[in-house]
């Protein structure tokens, strides 16, 4: 008999994503969520230890004395969700770019006059290691409740050797005072700093020479992301700084296509990068080109929403065999939420995504895309027991109930976090 300290049961849909071993989940297989009906996970000192029907896994363990036992019934478990890429710390906040956007100005034009991410900069070079922790407490708090439980935080508000490891050490400090599990990436080709205004290449020169290194010398990041994009960096400069990072041992990520077509899916799959990230105007040669190489496409449709631009084309791309996955893009500007049920709602109704595929994108993918997947991301044996309740019976609701998180339990590492 198995022992065991903490026991969910007769939940009405359990939603397992069993499987992992196969690889990101890809066509058809994004949509097969392993459900089993009155279903109970057990675990013991924060890892599953069985998964099945409820008599079955009732048979299987023994309850320690003192365990905790959750009632599932007419609710629906699954995986916490693991957020594959967010902007996570940050000083200051940018509300009136909200509404100057709504007046009328883009993204590019607020951001070519000083707005937007280098606004954003000088707010975070202003506050200390101490500050954005503190920031970043309150809004891990928010994201644990809304039910994530793995979340990638990036840097890329301080470009400067000494803001970028003030801002990846407060990533470590916050992962580890806080229940919900980060992941850092090195994202310093974010944006041009100020004092290297009209020199990029500069610039670029300083990511490879001195960031980077004191980056992976600390040990700061898994990660390195670029932003590669018209006012950003150029696909060969983004192509030097992911090499340049990959020798260090750090794996490329990428922002691509996310305002135009830069051929940043093809290049995501040339440098094998782990996810290439927003996509919305993506060629089918760079798509085939990710598919090809297995490249996972993370969609961010409240970017999309947000900026009010065309959704990324999640049809086509699982169509075509890219394995995709979702995430809240969560940053002072393009995307001001860390919700993942408004993220999977909207990449149903805006993607026409099933909300099966949106919940696996939200989980085994999402961990597939930040090297987690046998860690987290579905529940079976041995992985860790991070499980949320939703006061739902059928899974399909989370996607329906838009901005209405129907989040009950949070339970991370076999521990009740939110109740
Ligand atoms: O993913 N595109 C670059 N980075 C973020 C936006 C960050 C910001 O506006 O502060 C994004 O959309
Ligand atoms: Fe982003």
């Amino acid at each position: 008999m198995l022992s065991a300290d903490l026991i969910i049961e007769h939940a009405s849909e359990l939603i397992t994503l069993a499987g992992y071993h196969a690889g990101p989940r890809t066509g058809g297989s994004l949509r097969d969520l392993g459900l089993i009906a009155d279903g109970a996970v057990a675990a013991s000192q924060g890892r599953i230890v069985a998964v099945g029907p409820t008599p079955q896994v009732r048979d299987l363990v023994r309850l320690e004395p003192a365990s905790t036992v959750v009632d599932a019934r007419g609710c629906v478990v699954l995986p916490g969700f693991v957020d594959p890429h967010t902007h996570l710390v940050f000083a200051g906040g940018r509300a009136d770019e909200f509404e100057m956007r709504l007046r009328g100005a883009t993204y590019q034009e607020i951001a070519a006059a000083g707005g937007g991410i280098l606004r954003t900069v000088a707010a975070t070079r202003g506050a200390d290691e101490e500050t954005l922790v503190r920031l970043g407490l309150a809004r891990l708090d928010r994201m644990l409740r809304c039910g994530t439980t793995t979340a990638e935080v990036k840097s890329g508000y301080g470009l400067s050797v000494g803001d970028e490891i003030k801002q990846l050490r407060a990533i470590r400090r916050l992962s580890q005072l806080h229940q919900v599990d980060l992941i850092a990436t090195v994202l310093a080709a974010h944006a041009v700093p100020v004092e290297f205004k009209g020199d990029p290449d500069g610039y670029v020169a300083a990511i490879i020479g001195q960031i980077l290194p004191a980056v992976a010398e600390e040990g700061l990041a898994e990660f390195c992301d670029v932003f590669c994009e018209e006012g950003a960096f150029t696909p060969d400069q983004a192509r030097a700084v992911l090499r340049a990072g990959a020798e260090l041992g750090l794996v490329p990520k990428l922002h691509a296509d996310e305002l135009s077509d830069q051929g940043g899916a093809a290049l995501a799959a040339e440098v094998g990068a782990v996810s290439a990230d927003h996509l919305l105007y993506s060629s089918e040669d760079g798509l085939a080109a990710m598919a090809h190489r297995g490249t996972v496409a993370v969609l961010l449709p409240t970017t999309a929403f947000f900026l009010g631009l065309p959704y990324a084309s999640a049809r086509r791309m699982i169509e075509m065999g890219v394995p995709v996955a979702l995430a809240s893009d969560f940053n002072p500007g393009s995307s001001p939420t860390w919700a993942m049920p408004a993220v999977i709602s909207l990449a149903c109704v805006g993607m026409k995504m099933l909300p099966a595929e949106a919940v696996a994108a939200a989980t085994i993918n999402a961990a597939w895309a930040v090297g987690r997947a046998c860690d987290v991301g579905s529940l079976e044996a041995g992985k860790s027991a991070d499980m949320l309740v939703l006061e739902v019976s059928d899974y399909r609701e989370l996607a329906m109930h838009i901005g209405a998180p129907t989040v009950r339990t949070v339970v991370k590492r076999g521990r009740v976090v939110v109740q």
